[in-house]
Formats: C-alpha cells, structure tokens, sequence
C-alpha cells in the first residue's frame, strides 16, 4: 500500500519530534505492509513550511531505513494567501512527490465561498487538489453539497482510514462511508502523527473496505489510485457520482 498523508518527518509539525519517533512509526508502515509514505508537514500559518528543512528531514530519515521504505515528500497544505502567494511562484515542492497532486486542508472554522474559486485556480495552475479528511471537518459534514461541488470541479478526496472504524466518532465514520457510496471519495490515507493513537497503518481499513465493499475498491483507495498520485499520472478509479442521495442521518437530500 501506499500512504500518501503522514506526519512522519521529525522536528517539523505536531507529528514526530525526534528521528526516533520517525523511525518507530516508519516500522509501524513497514510491519502493516506499506512500501511508500508520503510525508506531508502542515503547511499553515502555525507551521511554516520550509523546503529545504524538509528535504533534509527526509533524507535523515530515509538513511536510516535500509531502503525497506521509500519517503517521498508532499504537504497538509492549507489555503491562506501567504501559501497561495508562495504555491503559484513554484508548486511542486508542495505536491506529492513534487508532481501535480496536492493535498488540501480546511480549518474547522470558516471556509470562505471564494474558495470555490481558488480551487478553480489551482485547477488552471495545472494542480490537481485533494481534499484531505472532509468527514472530520464540521463545516463540510453540515454542508457536504460544497465537497461535491468540487468534486464535480475535478477535485479528488482523501478520508482518513481510522474514520472508517470510528476513531475520530460515529459522525465522521458515517459520512465517511456514505462518501464512498456517493462515489465522493478518491482515496484512503493514514495521516498519522505518531505510534500510538494515530499510527501510520492502512492494513485495518484496507481489510474493513475489503469486506464491506470488495477487494477492487479497496485496491483502489489504498494501492492504486496513491501509486499514481504519487506518479503525477491519471486516477485509474474516479468513480462515478450517485444523482441524488438520501441522508438518512440528517433526514435531508441533496441532488447533483
Ligand atoms: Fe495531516
């Protein structure tokens, strides 16, 4: 499998601290069966993305691994002007493996209407956003028509795999499946932050996705649609959007 959001690089975000936590979380993803993580600092106003630091982290940390797991680099990169400013002078030290995919975080508490805008700028810049864990955002769970307005733009979307089994609620775990019904969801990620409470594993949710929907969707979600982001190349599963859906939790609809 490959994990294409984690906090594994040591000294840069709020995920591992020292280069041994890194090491003990890159043995978590080797033991579980995973050949490549993407590691993706936050890139926000909290934490400042430097690029060279985070090469540096990189090959510190890749040194240390005896070649039984690839870190390719990427960020958690949030949309304020300042990063914006910086993305459109050179995107790819901010995408996935230096290509064209980007991950795309939300703050919990605002999510201005121009961002339907800026998402189409980033489409034009030739970048191809992911939005990262939307069913743990409360803004996009109360209004998921905006997820799949940019969806229907040519976003793509990542759900976290402990959402699947309820890590972060029953709300998340719900939407979270719902999404992937709705044919909303693109890919499955860890975004782990450290051994314990948010380690960098996939086998669980590979194996949940295997047995509530079929080997194929799993293979899709956690092999190879990360394997060709990680590529720069074409999704081969972009499924297809429902017409209109039932939520039974909200006792609401919404139609495409
Ligand atoms: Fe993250």
């Amino acid at each position: 499998m490959v994990d294409l959001h984690c906090h594994i690089l040591p000294g840069i975000d709020d995920g591992a601290q020292t280069i041994e936590d890194s090491i003990a979380m890159a043995e978590d993803a080797i033991q579980d069966g995973i050949t490549c993580v993407v590691a993706t600092p936050h890139a926000s106003t909290e934490y400042h993305f430097d690029y060279g630091k985070v090469r540096a982290a990189r090959e510190q940390l890749q040194s240390r691994l005896d070649g039984r797991l690839t870190i390719a680099t990427g960020c958690d990169f949030h949309l304020n002007p300042e990063n914006l400013l910086a993305l459109k002078n050179d995107a790819a030290p901010f995408c996935i493996n230096q290509k064209d995919y980007l991950l795309v975080e939300f703050n919990e508490f605002s999510i201005p209407p121009a961002m339907d805008q800026t998402l189409h700028e980033l489409h034009l810049m030739g970048l191809r956003p992911i939005i990262t864990h939307p069913e743990r955002n409360g803004i996009l769970r109360a209004q998921p028509e905006r997820l799949l307005a940019w969806v229907r733009l040519g976003c793509y979307a990542q759900v976290t795999a402990g959402s699947l089994t309820g890590v972060f609620g029953s709300g998340a775990q719900e939407d979270a499946w719902t999404w992937i019904d709705q044919g909303l969801v693109h890919f499955v990620s860890s975004d782990g932050h450290n051994t314990a409470r948010r380690p960098v594993k996939l086998r669980f949710a590979y194996e949940v996705v295997s047995r509530e929907r079929g080997k194929e969707l799993a293979e899709a979600l956690l092999l190879e649609n990360p394997k060709a982001a990680l590529g720069g190349a074409s999704l081969p599963y972009v499924p297809e959007l429902r017409t209109s859906v039932e939520r039974r939790r909200r006792k609401r609809f919404f139609f495409f």
